[in-house]
């Protein structure tokens, strides 16, 4: 692929974009997301699957622009809360709980377990151009802590440790958490598929 391809990047969390931003800075596609935008409908998340609502997001923004978009859901999964909070992550606490009432409330609920708490994180990522599709996943698998810790990142980094880490995905840098991440994981898959079939 020698020319530029412009792709928009269904999301407006600043966090994902600057993380997914800095995957494909090595490649000639040019990815805007839409913080770049203005007057975007709010897209409500309904899906039950990570799957189910990656495919949402990436099919509502391909239908306004009608150019190539990627999308992902994500989320944090908790061995002891069967899972939870899982598809609902980004508003565990309510509607417009911010991450620090998310991370409250998941502490509260594991209180009444033992450590570790074992969780992981999971991406679903996709991208759509109206007549293609290509899929992409990953995981990064850790445990919760039960204080807050770092600066860095976003959601329920302060309270994540990554499996043979001593240090919360918060106090990692932007590039080393690029190195593990279930996101990097995903999109990283996602380029070099892309790479393959975009010509
Ligand atoms: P969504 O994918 O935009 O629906 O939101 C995913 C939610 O999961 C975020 O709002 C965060 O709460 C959480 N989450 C997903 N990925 C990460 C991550 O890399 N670090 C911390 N929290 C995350």
């Amino acid at each position: 692929m020698s020319e530029k391809v412009k792709i928009i990047f269904a999301s407006r969390n600043p966090g994902k974009v600057r993380e997914v931003t800095a995957l494909f800075k090595d490649t000639n596609f040019i990815i805007k997301s839409l913080l770049d935008f203005n007057n975007i409908p709010e897209i409500i998340e309904d899906g039950k699957t990570f799957e189910e609502n990656a495919l949402l997001k990436a099919k509502i923004v391909f239908e306004q622009f009608r150019c190539p978009v990627i999308a992902d859901d994500s989320g944090l999964e908790v061995e002891q809360i069967k899972n939870e909070p899982g598809v609902y992550s980004a508003r565990y606490a309510g509607g417009k709980c911010s991450y620090y009432d998310n991370n409250v409330k998941l502490l509260y609920e594991l209180q009444f377990y033992d450590e570790p708490h074992f969780a992981k994180f999971v991406c679903y990522a996709i991208y759509y151009s109206g007549d293609k599709r290509i899929d992409a996943k990953g995981e990064l698998i850790g445990r919760i802590i039960n204080e807050f810790r770092g600066d860095n990142g976003f959601g329920y980094d302060p309270i994540f440790i990554p499996e043979g880490y001593g240090l919360t995905l918060a106090e990692l840098t932007l590039l080393e958490k690029n190195k593990i991440s279930h996101r990097a994981k995903a999109f990283n898959e996602l380029k070099l598929k892309m790479l393959e079939t975009i010509k």
